[in-house]
């Protein structure tokens, strides 16, 4: 009795002292096993007479039943510890920085929206939206173009299908409807830019049917042409990140400003496939703009004896194929994963004046 009792402390200690699960299958071996202690006191019950057996019987059984347990009870408590090892070890710290390769990146003409916006945003803009399918009204009649009006046709309009009452909505042709809806809601004094899509039925190498323009509007009693032209040297500054930059301006025709004029930049494209600002012997053209014209104010319902303002408007795409030196206006819209990877930016840079337009 007293040897079984003392063969049960021992093996109950040693399972309990165990320290991982190999050292443990080997005390289940030595104990349980073909040749183990337990099983060869179980093969003595063949020798012993009816009586013996009667008493030793259920004493061996106990036996092996407690050790089976304790031995099952070690391992569960093993794998636990093991499981709570590993998940300390593979434990991810939330706090790392994000790699930045698996968001994608910022497209060309996204970078230089945000660029263009902080860059009018310091001087004092705000930026207005618009839909792009328009009304034929704010993209045309409202702009000074009357139904019959020639700049029409050189719109190349895209025309959606009549309405009911038979007038129709164009995708616009450029971001000046959005000059129409801003003085329709609001009083001046006006300061915003508004970039956005544009559509005109045109596709060759430096133009495509879908294209990005911005828009500039001012409204106030004396805004002049003379702060157009610090605005936009300002902004050639700042968006070409040169100390000094040169502007000239040609007198042009739009329908919706009275005088009109168009604004190029001093460039310098002596060494082939570069271009350089503010100094040089070639001119970039960069914009169209003039003083709203007074039409245009009172269809808008703007005082045209009491306020007068500039706007102006010109292509992104272009800014953005000069900026960073992409040849084809194509691959812009095309979707080509290696082109977005080879010219896209870093998603969280966010482009600002004291952090840096373009690092
Ligand atoms: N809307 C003109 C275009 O698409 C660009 C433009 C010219 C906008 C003169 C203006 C402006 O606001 O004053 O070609």
């Amino acid at each position: 009795m007293s040897g079984v009792d003392d063969l049960e402390r021992g093996l109950v200690s040693a399972v309990a002292a165990a320290a991982d699960e190999a050292t443990l299958e080997q005390l289940r071996v030595s104990a349980l096993g073909k040749k183990g202690s337990i099983s060869e006191l179980l093969k003595t019950l063949g020798n012993m007479s009816p009586e013996e057996r009667k008493e030793k019987g259920p004493q061996f059984n106990t036996l092996r039943d407690r050790v089976s347990e304790a031995i099952a009870e070690r391992k569960t408590a093993l794998q636990e510890q093991a499981l709570n090892a590993r998940l300390a070890s593979e434990r991810v710290d939330v706090t790392l920085p994000v790699r930045p390769e698996p968001l994608g990146t910022i497209h060309p003409v996204s970078q230089v929206l945000d660029e263009i916006t902080a860059i009018f945003a310091d001087i004092g803009f705000s930026v207005a939206e618009g839909p792009d399918v328009e009304f034929d009204d704010y993209n045309f009649t409202k702009l000074n173009i009357p139904p019959d009006h020639p700049a029409r046709q050189m719109h190349d309009t895209f025309y959606v299908s009549p309405q009911k009452d038979g007038s129709r909505h164009v995708l616009r042709t450029h971001t000046s409807p959005v000059q129409v809806r801003t003085m329709l809601s609001q009083q001046p004094p006006v300061r915003i830019i508004s970039p956005g899509r544009a559509y005109r039925v045109d596709s060759d190498a430096t133009h495509s049917p879908m294209f990005h323009q911005i828009e500039g509007l001012v409204i106030d009693e004396m805004t002049n042409l003379g702060h157009l032209k610090w605005v936009l040297e300002e902004f050639c500054k700042a968006f070409f990140e040169v100390e000094k930059v040169e502007l000239r301006a040609r007198p042009s025709f739009f329908p919706f400003t009275e005088p009109s004029v168009e604004w190029d930049l001093r460039c310098d494209r002596s060494v082939p496939g570069k271009i350089t600002f503010g100094h040089g012997n070639d001119w970039l053209e960069l914009a169209g703009s003039g003083m709203v014209h007074p039409k245009v104010l009172s269809m808008c319902g703007i005082d045209p004896e009491k306020y007068q303002g500039y706007a102006f408007g010109g292509g992104i795409d272009r800014l953005a194929m000069l900026k960073y030196g992409i040849p084809d206006i194509r691959p812009f819209f095309e979707s080509d994963i290696r082109w977005l990877r080879h010219f896209g930016f870093a998603p969280l840079d966010i482009p600002t004046l004291d952090g840096g337009l373009s690092r």
